[in-house]
């Protein structure tokens, strides 16, 4: 027999025994006799409380999350954060039976954002850290319509609903929409410029072009760190306008220079060395995707830079985070998906960049990094 024909036979062995064991452990799993037998047996004792813990965790994701939206909707954690005080005066001042404020109270301490003392509650560690971050609490209030868009989730994932996402979503929608969209965005870019910041130089570049770059926040956090940088900003006209109201606000003016357009449509401009793509790729389709690519690709000089940071799907520790959370994300929107590193290194390659290659960031549930130079 041939050599690879004995391979594939290995490899067809494999997988069968394979199959056989996963089929052999989800009965074991489905069967109450094996259940209730690993929940008492010391050897499988804490597994099994694990496992039932992480399924429990899942049917009730929804009401933790409500608990957090509750907390921060009420100011909560500022209010606590400045004194730690009791359910009987947080229920008088928010309206709310004093029974029921215990009950959120008593919630919010089980899943570490409270926690009590004595009569008094007082921020827990989660509580405390979500603090530091603006952008959570922000996005947590925005999650009302996202919250509401997956109340049917077949009807979402068979593209049979009007997302209120979707609504939100505002390129193709007014001026004021595009507004409250680019500061939800400009409250959350903190965190993920923080990454940038922590992973990349930028000191060797001359220009930087963020292409849909928003209001700004990213080259305003940028700018301090490279004080000789130019500074170059593409968004949709309504939002160039917001960013170079910005820039003038942050006397930036002198250094960036801000183009309204449409990448779809338009050329980018050129004369930047290095070219920003934060959280806009996953906003897209894949030939809309690709045609991005492309465009920033003929808009860089050769051995031009392209760094590309958005939250990636396949994360290591942080699976849920891309494929089920942005996944359903994007989906709600309506547009886009988050991708694997392995798909946009792909992409990048068909576009005609080379050296392709993923710096680590600290929080890549947050933030993935990629960094590719244009093929001279
Ligand atoms: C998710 S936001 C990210 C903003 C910013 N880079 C950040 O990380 O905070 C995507 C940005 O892409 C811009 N954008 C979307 N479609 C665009 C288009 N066709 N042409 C130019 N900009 C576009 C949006 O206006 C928005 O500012």
């Amino acid at each position: 027999m041939p050599p690879v024909a004995l391979a594939s036979n290995k490899a067809f062995g494999l997988r069968s025994f394979n199959n056989f064991w996963l089929d052999w452990r989800d009965g074991c799993l489905a069967s109450p006799r094996f259940q209730s037998w690993a929940a008492r047996f010391p050897l499988t004792r804490f597994m099994a409380r694990r496992e039932a813990r992480a399924l429990f965790d899942l049917c009730a994701g929804f009401v933790y999350a409500q608990v957090l939206a509750s907390c921060i909707e009420l100011d909560l954690f500022e209010t606590l954060a400045r004194q730690p005080t009791s359910a009987a005066v947080l229920a008088a001042r928010h309206r709310i039976p004093v029974a029921a404020m215990l009950m959120l109270l008593n919630a919010a301490v089980s899943l570490r954002l409270l926690s009590r003392q004595g009569e008094a509650f007082r921020l827990g560690p989660l509580g405390a850290a979500l603090r530091g971050n603006l952008g959570i609490s922000a996005m947590v209030a925005h999650h009302r319509m996202f919250y509401a868009d997956l109340a049917d989730p077949v009807a979402l994932l068979r593209g049979q609903a009007e997302t209120q996402l979707g609504q939100f979503w505002p390129y193709r929608g007014s001026a004021g929409q595009s507004a409250a969209y680019s500061a939800l965005m400009a409250v959350s870019q903190p965190m993920v410029a923080r990454e940038i910041l922590a992973a990349y130089r930028f000191n060797g570049h001359r220009v930087l072009m963020d292409v849909g770059g928003g209001d700004g926040s990213f080259l305003r956090l940028l700018a301090p760190h490279a004080p000789d940088l130019q500074l170059r900003l593409f968004d949709l006209p309504p939002v160039a306008e917001a960013a170079t109201l910005a820039f003038e606000r942050d006397h930036l003016s002198g250094r960036a220079q801000v183009y309204g357009g449409d990448f779809a449509r338009d050329e980018l401009p050129k004369g930047a060395d290095i070219m920003t793509l934060i959280r806009v790729l996953h906003d897209h389709p894949d030939e809309r995707a690709l045609q991005i690519l492309k465009s920033v690709r003929s808009a860089l000089p050769p051995k031009g830079v392209l760094l590309l940071a958005e939250p990636m799907a396949g994360t290591k520790g942080a699976e849920p985070v891309g494929d089920a959370y942005f996944g359903f994300y994007l989906l709600a929107m309506g547009s886009g998906r988050a991708r694997r590193p392995a798909e946009i290194h792909a992409m990048l390659a068909e576009a005609g960049f080379s050296k392709v290659r993923q710096i680590p960031t600290s929080q890549p549930m947050l933030t993935c990094l990629i960094i590719a130079h244009a093929i001279t």
